[in-house]
């Protein structure tokens, strides 16, 4: 029986209509609403390229049954920033070139995100703590904690401007 889900989305209401509540919901942001940004990669909640935020708390999406999320507000990779106007932690990763292939950078940045609108000094040890759940198969962490650190930087020059 096809049911209709209800939850916001980078700021806008949404509604889908699924035969199956246990839709994860990375297929319906990825097939339903065409928000490409999100990444499948191990479709069993190892590896983090499809992090997104929750009611701001970051979790992965690709077994995430679209049921548990109804009346809830997602952020995705492409409610952070637009190409005109990056989030910091994009404009860093770009000065950076934090990633290689960039497959896992969509996941990596939700998680930064999260933890930077929680801590805005945090210690290298806590951004890799804060990581910890995003696998780079490219080995590309050093540049990835380089751009945090600047992002984080930035961030608080701005709120003191
Ligand atoms: S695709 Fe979700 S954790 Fe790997
Ligand atoms: S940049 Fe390729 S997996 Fe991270």
């Amino acid at each position: 029986m096809t049911k209709t889900f209800d939850f916001s989305v980078n700021g806008k209401a949404v509604s889908v209509s699924l035969d199956n509540e246990d839709t994860p919901l990375l297929n319906v942001l990825r097939n339903e609403l065409g928000l490409m940004g999100t990444r499948f990669g191990c479709g069993l909640e190892q590896c983090g390229c499809c992090m997104v935020l929750i009611d701001g708390q970051p979790e992965k999406c690709c077994a995430k049954p679209i049921s548990t999320v109804a009346g809830k507000s997602v952020t995705t990779v492409e409610g952070m920033g637009t190409p005109q106007r990056p989030h910091p932690l994009q404009q860093a990763f770009i000065d950076e070139q934090a990633g290689q292939c960039g497959y896992c950078l969509a996941g990596i940045l939700i998680s930064a995100k999260a933890l930077l609108d929680k801590n805005p000094m945090p210690t290298r040890q806590e951004i890799a703590l804060a990581l910890d759940g995003n696998i780079c198969r490219c080995g590309s962490h050093n540049r990835i904690m380089r751009a945090v650190e600047k992002a984080a930087a930035q961030m608080r020059a701005g709120a003191r401007a």
